[in-house]
């Protein structure tokens, strides 16, 4: 496989990261552009913060970090403090980041990266304000991404923050209206597949065990956010949603969808975000997404394990 130049687009979050640990530890197969933080599970402030503090703790020093948007398009913030805890990266001790952040905007950034350099993929782990910013500002760049790989959305799932809606659909529903109807190439990773990628006891176990750093703070991570889904879905471990899109790049088979038509409620209070999912072709809408709905948990944890194993 060529390396993917990506730019991650992310709210951390303790699965966003293990995410940005995964891709980081991948540069055979990823070039990260830049990491932009994005308002979503906490303020921009502290996700930025979290941001920088997970560069750090990958040792990767080439890594460009950026400000995203502060709120959402329209709506209020909701953030999830419940979940990641007050910092949004509680459990682990990290240092306050010293990493820099750079002069220019996250949403400059994904323009000009889009508009200068050839073929690359934007991978979103939050609410997609920053990408439907990007998109409305410089509409010339959407034909040139060559696929946004998202966390969002849900369809026999249903809702996490809502009884009908994923989270990052959720928190800017507006913005993700924009980029499903965007003609962009789209693939997103639904709770319908993240739902099959649990980090249960045996497989913290392994993190613990790992023998170098990044594997017990990333026990650490999960443990510190797992009570919210195990109490709701009673389930023996949390989700790891976030790490779904970066193991999709790595490793697609891992994981199975359809190509089929995806929308969101933008107006309804009853259902706002609410990911509407044509997976039965009852309607003439094209088809404008690959919507995964399996996932090889095995798999993807053999592939999280050997890459997190890299880490100091
Ligand atoms: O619904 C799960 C998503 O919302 C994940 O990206 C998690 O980090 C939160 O942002
Ligand atoms: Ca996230």
């Amino acid at each position: 496989m060529s390396k993917r130049k990506i730019i991650i687009d992310t709210d951390p979050g303790q699965d966003d990261a293990l995410a940005i640990l995964l891709a980081l530890a991948s540069p055979e197969d990823l070039d990260v552009l830049g990491i932009v933080a994005v308002a979503g599970n906490v303020p921009l402030h502290q996700t930025l913060n979290n941001a920088r503090k997970l560069v750090e703790l990958s040792g990767r020093t080439d890594i460009k970090v950026f400000a995203g948007s502060e709120r959402p398009l329209r709506q209020t913030l909701v953030t999830a403090e419940h979940i990641h805890g007050a910092t949004g990266l509680d459990g682990p001790d990290l240092p306050e980041p010293t990493y820099p952040v750079e002069e220019k905007s996250g949403v400059q950034f994904i323009i000009d990266t889009l508009r200068t350099v050839d073929d690359v993929t934007l991978v979103t782990l939050g609410p997609l304000t920053d990408i439907a910013r990007a998109f409305t500002e410089a509409p010339d760049v959407v034909g040139r991404v060559r696929e946004v790989v998202m966390m969002l959305g849900s369809w026999r799932e249903l809702g996490n923050v809502s009884p009908t809606a994923e989270f990052n659909a959720y928190v800017d529903a507006a913005a993700t209206d924009i980029v499903l109807r965007s003609e962009a190439r789209l693939t997103l990773l639904p709770l319908d597949a993240t739902h099959k990628v649990i980090s249960t006891p045996e497989r913290m176990q392994v993190l613990r065990d790992m023998g170098n750093r990044t594997g017990p703070q990333a026990a650490i991570m999960l443990k510190a956010s797992e009570a919210f889904d195990m109490a709701r879905f009673g389930w023996a471990g949390a989700p790891l949603h976030d790490p779904c899109t970066i193991a999709y790049l790595l490793k697609p088979e891992l994981f199975s969808g359809r190509e089929v038509n995806v929308m969101v409620e933008t107006e309804s209070e009853l259902t706002l975000g609410m990911t509407v999912v044509d997976w039965w072709k009852s309607t003439d809408r094209k088809p404008n997404a690959t919507f995964m709905t399996e996932a090889d948990g095995e798999g993807f944890y053999q592939l999280l394990f050997e890459r997190l194993r890299r880490l100091p």
